[in-house]
């Protein structure tokens, strides 16, 4: 939720900020803007809509060079998206300039002390308040770094802050309260960004900031302290990925190339979690067994997509450890006063690592005793971070806003953690666990495989372009299946979709059913469950004999839907509780391809930002 770059080096600045401002166009892109220091003053330029629309104009009224500089793009919180709400804002003296992530809670009683002290803000923006602030504390210690820290302290709310300037030419500052920013560190030069993927084409150094800390990045150097003045430890890191995992690789969209990418990620997720006994060795979850195996309940928080993925986790953790799992979205979860004590699990899943709801759903459960595994796919990223555990997944950079390639690693890595409790708990056999994890290391081939029938979606996509609303159902795991797809197509098609329990469907939304409605019907492994299997095909009978047009992903072999399918959709078959990792990705494509024959981007969607870091 908003991407912010800061530069202090010896290229020009507004190239360098310009190049990280597109790699970060994902955390928000309703506006952008950016400033430089040159020639003893300050020169800043933003505008309403895409990076596009500022690169055009500053086209027509360039900046000039300099070798500091910062920039933003916008997801809007306070103040609609215009060209005066864009950061960067600066003092009335345009001296200073700063850009902002977060929210500044307190910002309406700071904006009347300051309009009551004859400042003139013309923002709606809660950010404004800042560049003012900073602007007065360092009339008096003429150090922007100091000016930060003084002005941090007045802060309430989350933010992170990139400021510079012009009196101090060559110093950019940053600050991080609950929102993210890490530094990159080059040859005389260093970076600040929202995320590495801003400056992972000019170093691969990085350095985690931690809660309450300001950065000040001089070409020769980075300083950190506290809010309070007091030198902080830094953790320094290799970023394990290059610029082209960050790229589209000739695809026309990011999405695109994440869903074609999911077989690997798969792959890699799995990689390195088995001994040679056969054991698995989850190495960062330093959850002690004893631990695991006193724990008398697990409860899963995240919130979007990785919630699905919650909902299938909670099918095998309870089939293969009987530990009650709930799972529940963590925008709702501490405002219920949930039950917690130190025997509740709780796992966090988040790709980025950055979610605000899931962040304050992990502290809250930290806060009652609870034990917290995080699975993440970002490395050094807050979640984990504050987690008792991790368990990484292995996707790679995930830039498209509608996650694809990270659910199906996130899948991968709950059914891991099932299986590890399992193991722990004496649940599951040693060659069950095996057995599971064969399954499991097939996936990635038949996901692929999957990939490679794809054309009859797309077309049937394509054809339903015009349509109003699709219905998605399943059963069991086919259940969380259904909400995902039907998630897809409402955040990139902008189509009403709704995802239910197929057995639910009689006690109302079968009222839905019109003549042609397109319902996608996810069928369950007769292999499994027959009595499921079977439902489910009532199921498809009673909505076609209603008129919908049925379109049904069962798995190869499955005659029995023959009959009742206006659209086959034919997966691999696989052990039931795994089936998601590949009827997901079918319901993948057809949104991305519905969604680009009705004009929309698939990469970023209207109104959503991939990483949410507010509340
Ligand atoms: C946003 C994104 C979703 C994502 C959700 C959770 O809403 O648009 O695609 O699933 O955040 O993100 P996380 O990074 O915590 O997995």
């Amino acid at each position: 939720m908003c991407g912010i770059v800061g530069y202090v080096g010896t290229q020009p600045a507004l190239d360098v900020v310009l190049a990280g401002l597109r790699r970060l166009e994902y955390r928000g892109y309703d506006s952008a803007g950016v400033a430089v220091l040159a020639d003893g003053g300050l020169a800043a330029a933003k505008k309403a809509g895409k990076l596009g629309s500022l690169e055009k104009e500053l086209a027509t009224n360039p900046l000039p060079v300099g070798a500091t500089g910062i920039g933003h793009t916008r997801w809007a919180t306070h103040g609609a998206p215009t060209d005066t709400n864009a950061h960067p804002h600066l003092d009335n003296a345009g001296r200073v300039a700063v850009v902002h992530n977060g929210i500044i809670e307190n910002f309406a009683c700071l904006r009347a002390e300051l309009t009551g002290r004859g400042h003139d803000l013309t923002s709606e923006t809660d950010t404004e308040v800042v560049a003012h602030l900073l602007a007065e504390e360092f009339s008096s210690c003429a150090d922007l770094g100091e000016a930060m820290r003084l002005v941090c302290r007045r802060l309430e709310g989350a933010f992170t802050l990139v400021a510079m300037h012009a009196d101090e030419p060559d110093v950019v500052v940053g600050a991080r309260r609950n929102s993210p920013l890490v530094v990159g560190v080059g040859q005389g030069e260093a970076f600040l960004a929202s995320d590495v993927a801003a400056f992972i084409a000019h170093t691969r150094s990085a350095i985690e900031l931690g809660q309450d800390q300001v950065v000040e990045l001089r070409r020769d150097g980075v300083t950190v302290t506290g809010f309070d003045g007091r030198p902080a430890d830094v953790r320094s890191y290799h970023v394990d990925w290059d610029v082209s995992a960050a790229e589209k690789g000739g695809y026309d969209y990011f999405m695109l190339k994440e869903i074609a990418e999911q077989p690997k990620a798969v792959a890699d997720t799995l990689l390195g979690r088995v001994d040679a006994s056969g054991s698995l060795t989850l190495d960062e979850v330093r959850i002690g067994a004893q631990e695991l195996r006193e724990t008398d309940k697990v409860v899963v928080v995240a919130c979007g997509t990785a919630f699905h993925a919650g909902l299938i986790a909670k099918y095998a953790i309870e089939h293969w450890t009987r530990l009650p799992c709930e799972v529940e979205l963590a925008s709702e979860f501490r405002y219920r006063d949930p039950i917690l004590d130190p025997r509740t699990l709780v796992i966090a899943i988040s790709q980025s690592g950055e979610t605000m709801d899931t962040l304050m759903a992990l502290r809250h459960a930290r806060e009652q005793g609870s034990k917290v595994l995080a699975i993440c796919n970002t490395n050094g990223s807050t979640i984990p971070r504050e987690a008792d555990a991790v368990l990484y997944t292995h996707a790679g950079p995930e830039v498209a806003v509608a996650s694809t390639k990270a659910f199906l690693t996130q899948l991968v890595a709950c059914y891991l953690v099932a299986l590890y409790l399992g193991q722990v708990r004496g649940t599951k056999w040693g060659d069950e666990i095996r057995a599971v994890v064969r399954e499991l290391s097939r996936i990635s081939r038949e996901v692929e495989r999957v990939l490679a029938t794809m054309e009859p979606v797309r077309e049937l996509a394509r054809s339903l372009a015009e349509k109003d609303t699709v219905l998605f159902l399943g059963r069991h795991v086919g259940h969380p299946v259904a909400l995902e797809g039907a998630l897809k197509l409402k955040e990139l098609a902008y189509m009403h979709a709704e995802g239910f329990a197929a057995g639910e469907l009689k006690h109302g939304p079968i009222a839905l059913i019109e003549e042609d409605l397109p319902v996608v019907v996810v069928v369950p492994s007769p292999a499994g469950r027959s009595v499921l299997h079977d439902k489910i095909v009532s199921n498809i009978q009673e909505i076609r004999a209603r008129g919908a047009r049925t379109i049904v992903v069962a798995e190869e072999g499955d005659e029995a839907v023959v009959p009742y399918a206006d659209h086959l959709i034919r997966i691999p078959a696989t052990p039931t509780l795994l089936q998601p990792l590949v009827a997901t990705v079918p319901l993948q494509v057809f949104a991305c391809e519905l969604a680009t024959a009705r004009g929309n981007d698939v990469d970023q969607p209207r109104n959503l930002a991939k990483s949410v870091t507010v509340e």
